[in-house]
């Protein structure tokens, strides 16, 4: 049985990536909504329809666990979505928690980067609430890396010039840590470091989501189970066409080339 691996669209890869690097022997079904893409901006209720229509498809191929790629959609659905389901389902939060320890070692702020939706919703102000005891974490939402990351531009000079006009305002000194709280961002970790002091440390939950993942199929004894083969469906439809999966190795291996810089 396959992994299923969900987001609004690219943003799931940086997931996926850090997912490969725990469990290579899993067949896994990407499942990026391509159609609706960004998530971020839209209306709720909206986001929750395309979210229960992408993951019914995915229920329908009997995959054996659901990594929900997308922290927009794990803000406004994964409880519903636990409930409705019986494979287990692991999604991405902000990493608020080791992001405070962090920086309250180093006497600084937290700075969250997400999506509106994320930010807005009642499970990101209750983490924020439940951690941020001494009130270092500020956050921002920054919908034009979706957009930057959706239409693969990763070039230096337009990705610099939103980045300059977004973090305009912000005494950037003041942060010991900046975490990515939208999986589209890591495709920008290089570029935000250029506005960031050198000693801030930008942090993810990619990882964290890896493990749990790991830990859960070591569990139920479900690990090696494939054969490391990845199928990409986009809105509903199966990916055949070898330019279009040869767009999803192509950033898959930009991942791993960052990783290693
Ligand atoms: C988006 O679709 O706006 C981004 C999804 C995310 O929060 O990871």
């Amino acid at each position: 049985m396959k992994i299923g691996v969900f987001d609004s669209g690219i943003g799931g890869l940086t997931v996926l990536h850090e997912v490969l690097k725990v469990l290579p022997a899993e067949d896994y079904l990407f499942y990026a909504d391509t159609q609706h893409v960004p998530y971020g901006e839209k209306p709720k209720d909206e986001v929750r329809q395309y979210i229960f229509d992408a993951v019914d498809y995915l229920a329908a191929q009997h995959i054996k666990a659901l990594v929900i790629a997308c922290n927009t959609a794990t803000s406004i659905a994964v409880n519903d979505l636990r409930q409705r389901y019986d494979f287990p389902i692991l999604g991405i939060e902000p990493a608020v928690k080791p992001a405070v320890q962090n920086s309250m070692i180093k006497h600084k702020k937290v700075l969250v980067l997400a999506t509106t939706l994320t930010l807005r919703e009642e499970k990101f102000q209750n983490l924020v609430r439940s951690i941020d005891t001494a009130d270092i974490v500020e956050s921002l939402a920054l919908p034009g890396l979706v957009q930057l990351a959706e239409k693969r531009q990763f070039a230096e000079a337009e990705v610099q010039s939103y980045l300059q006009q977004a973090l305009a305002g912000l005494d950037l000194n003041q942060y010991g840590t900046i975490v990515l709280g939208c999986t589209h961002f890591p495709y920008f970790r290089e570029h935000l470091h250029h506005f960031f002091p050198e000693e801030v440390d930008i942090i993810d939950g990619g990882e964290g989501t890896a493990r749990n993942l790991y830990r859960i199929l070591q569990q139920r004894s479900q690990i090696g189970e494939g054969t490391g083969q990845i199928s990409y469906v986009e809105s509903g439809q199966i990916i055949h066409d070898p330019e279009r999966l040869n767009n999803y190795d192509q950033l898959l291996l930009r991942l791993s080339a960052s990783s290693i810089l």
